[in-house]
């Protein structure tokens, strides 16, 4: 069997899905306690950078200590990555001398080249076309929350970007459902969804992507990599704010989420992130909790 990657949700079944929820609970539960957990002893993470990052490298990097490895940081200023070696060469070098790598990147085919040149597992730590991690400690953070994800609906309040694509997927995936709505001109690209997925809705009207939701989401306006788009995407994406009248339209016990960072006055208001509904504390923490059983999958497969 070739190696196991995580390089976008679509390479996880649910039962996958399921174990590594599962190992993210005991993790979790073991850390709050002060109980070691050093299941990847002398084991080493290298991890990769091309955008910048606080969340997913102090998860990372934290993660593979607390598990009782090692965790190094390369970025493309540094490493002749940035120089243009090969991401074939880089591969080749990188996985001789480690146990797994993440990388940040731009496009997904650069971490797909990467992957089909390694030795070792890799782990998608955010493309310009998916998130699968922080999607799954999203998924992770419902649950904690809410019970059983799937047959819920959840709204997605933005553009289509990396994060939409990972719930899009992950939504195949449980079994749940999806209201999309995107300002004009930023909608979904038809190649990055599974002709086959039934699992989302398409609303011109924010307002009414949200009716009834269990959870609402956005994320920035501007992700990264499309910096030079800010102005442009600062009219398109007026009256896309997350506000409370929005979050009115959902359930009365909807959570909100945001992978961060976020703007305030910006994707959301500041009454709705900061309010009784927010769950984006937890959903940074369970990035740690979440990645760490994912390691451990990749690494070991399951353990008994
Ligand atoms: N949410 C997330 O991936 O955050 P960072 O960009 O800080 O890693
Ligand atoms: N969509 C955002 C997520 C940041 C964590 C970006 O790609 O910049």
């Amino acid at each position: 069997m070739g190696i196991k990657h995580f390089l976008q949700f679509a390479d996880f079944t649910l039962d996958e899905c399921e174990y590594v929820i599962e190992r993210a609970h005991l993790i979790k539960r073991k850390f709050k306690n002060y109980e070691p957990h050093h299941t990847l002893q002398d084991r080493t993470l290298v991890m990769v950078f091309e955008k910048n990052s606080t969340r997913t490298r102090l998860s990372f990097e934290a993660g593979m200590h607390q598990l009782g490895g090692a965790a190094i940081y390369l970025n493309t200023r540094d490493s002749q990555l940035g120089r243009g070696e090969p991401v074939e060469d880089a591969a080749q070098v990188m996985s001789r001398m480690c146990d797994v790598i993440m990388i940040r990147t731009f496009g997904q085919e650069i971490i797909d080249r990467f992957a089909a040149n390694s030795r070792v597992p890799v782990i998608n730590g955010l493309t310009n076309e998916h998130h699968p991690c922080q999607v799954l400690a999203d998924i992770f953070t419902f649950i904690e929350h809410r019970g059983s994800i799937a047959d819920k609906t959840i709204a997605w309040i933005g553009d289509a970007n990396n994060m939409l694509y990972s719930w899009l997927q992950a939504a195949q995936v449980f079994g749940f459902h999806v209201n999309v709505s995107t300002p004009k001109g930023y909608d979904i690209d038809p190649a990055l969804v599974a002709s086959d997925n039934a699992r989302y809705t398409i609303f011109v009207d924010p307002s009414d992507a949200c009716e009834g939701a269990d959870l609402v989401t956005t994320d920035v306006w501007t992700s990264m990599g499309f910096e030079e788009e800010n102005a442009a995407r600062l009219k398109a994406f007026n009256g896309w704010i997350v506000d409370a009248a929005k979050m009115k339209r959902a359930r009365p016990d909807a959570l909100f989420m945001h992978c961060l960072p976020a703007h305030r006055g910006e994707e959301v208001a500041a009454e709705v992130i900061d309010g009784p509904q927010s769950v984006v504390w937890d959903e940074a923490e369970n990035r740690l909790h979440v990645q760490k059983a994912l390691l451990e999958y990749l690494v070991l497969g399951r353990l008994a």
